[in-house]
């Protein structure tokens, strides 16, 4: 039989506890990001999977990679074309307009996968997990430092080094209009030199041709139009205030090409970028979107969010710590003997910080203490047919250099245990 292979090229992480793991560093991820959200006193909004192909198409623009090569979709069985969610915020609104939520305030963040048709490699998977936030109903101003000084507490919570914030500001409707039209008036005369692909982004949307990956477009656009001199002075003194309050906690600087790949957004825009993750460089990305929920059909809804990328930013983070304590369990007993698994149950409920890792397998005394090594247990607790007999257990030191032991009673196993 032919075996069945991934459909999504996503890694398969399996978690064994080794520090250097990916799956321990996602898992560690996801947890303190959560923290950092709940800190921040946002709530949880969880949204489906599913949701009809249309809210892709109508939010993230008909520029936009997503919509033009990336929406995984497919007819259900009622035939209506239904798409597997590429980002999380048009969901987010959806949901808002749908429940009447979009006529006042909110602070929300979610975390889940999310699904791209794009060409596997390092860093770009099919399915992915994002950690994103939403701040719903506040105009440019505090939600844009809130955010920001988030995405520094992130970055600062796990040490990421090698990292840069870059910050732009696309300005309003009438500057972002008048820049595109500078820009596109620039362009007209070198477009035998542009791609399809630039070609098909000046005429849909301008502003997506500064984000080319064609050096020569790149070298073309040196001499372009600057973004710098269509935006009000407002926004400018924003990015300045922003860049001055904040570059002292985390490498952040104005970059007035930085543009986004999704459509919805007005305003000010960052990325940030880390030197590390090769030709996907970018570990979280957002901005504000104030149009979204009206062209969604909803109430104006001024807005502002980011999202993280939890493969690549979890494949950022070095000096890697679990702090809990782990202990092994060692059974020498019949494996059928149930005394030793009710001490093990006592002592998990006498101190739910440490990991107690009860080996299930039969084996030697010597096999089972290998398996503790590996899995960097602190300590080992054995009851063989002995310690069983007298009501005691030995606890070896794993840490310690003699590799110690002690035989003691069941209760001050338990006293032992309830103090590490
Ligand atoms: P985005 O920049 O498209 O923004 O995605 C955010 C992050 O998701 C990226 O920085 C990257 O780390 C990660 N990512 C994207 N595609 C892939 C992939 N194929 N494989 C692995 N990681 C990937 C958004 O999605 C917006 N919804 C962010 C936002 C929220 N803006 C406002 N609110």
């Amino acid at each position: 039989m032919d075996k069945i292979h991934s459909l999504t090229g996503m890694l398969d992480h399996y978690n064994d506890g080794d520090k250097e793991n990916m799956s321990v560093k996602i898992f560690e991820t996801e947890k303190r990001i959560r923290k950092i959200f709940l800190n921040y006193k946002y709530s949880e909004i969880r949204t489906p999977a599913l949701e009809d192909t249309n809210l892709f198409i109508r939010s993230a623009g008909d520029a936009s990679d997503i919509v033009n090569k990336e929406i995984y979709s497919f007819d259900d069985k009622n035939n209506k074309n239904i798409a597997l969610r590429p980002e999380g915020t048009a969901s987010v609104i959806r949901a808002v307009i749908e429940k009447k939520l979009d006529q006042s305030s909110h602070k929300l963040w979610y975390m889940g996968p999310m699904w791209r048709y794009e060409r596997p490699q390092k860093g770009r998977y099919r399915q992915f997990y994002q950690a994103g936030v939403e701040i719903l109903g506040y105009h440019e101003g505090a939600a844009e430092f809130e955010i920001i000084s988030m995405v520094c507490s992130i970055i600062e919570e796990f040490s990421i080094e090698n990292c840069t914030v870059k910050i732009n500001h696309l300005g309003d409707e009438e500057s972002k209009k008048l820049f595109c039209n500078a820009l596109v008036s620039y362009l007209e005369p070198f477009k035998d030199q542009l791609d399809e692909k630039d070609l098909s982004r000046l005429s849909k949307n301008p502003l997506r041709v500064l984000d080319s990956k064609n050096t020569e477009t790149q070298s073309l656009l040196k001499n372009a139009p600057s973004l710098k001199d269509f935006i009000k002075p407002s926004a400018l003194s924003l990015l300045e205030k922003i860049e001055n309050e904040y570059k002292d906690i985390c490498n952040i600087e104005i970059d007035y090409t930085l543009v986004r790949g999704l459509d919805y957004y007005s305003g000010f825009v960052f990325e940030a970028l880390s030197s590390e993750l090769g030709a996907q460089d970018s570990f979280l990305g957002g901005g504000r979107y104030d149009s979204l929920s009206s062209k969604l059909g909803g109430k104006s809804l001024p807005s502002i969010g980011m999202a993280i990328g939890i493969e690549r930013f979890a494949s950022l983070i070095k000096n890697f710590t679990v702090s809990n304590k782990i202990v092994s369990f060692i059974t020498l007993t019949s494996n059928l003997e149930s005394k030793p698994y009710k001490i093990a149950h006592q002592l998990r409920s006498l101190n739910s910080n440490i990991v107690l890792d009860l080996q299930l397998s039969e084996g030697s005394l010597k096999s089972k203490l290998r398996k503790a090594n590996k899995n960097n247990s602190d300590y080992a607790i054995i009851i063989g047919e002995e310690e069983l007999k007298d009501g005691t257990a030995v606890i070896k030191f794993l840490n310690d250099e003699l590799k110690d032991q002690q035989t003691v009673s069941i209760k001050e196993l338990l006293s032992f245990y309830k103090a590490l």
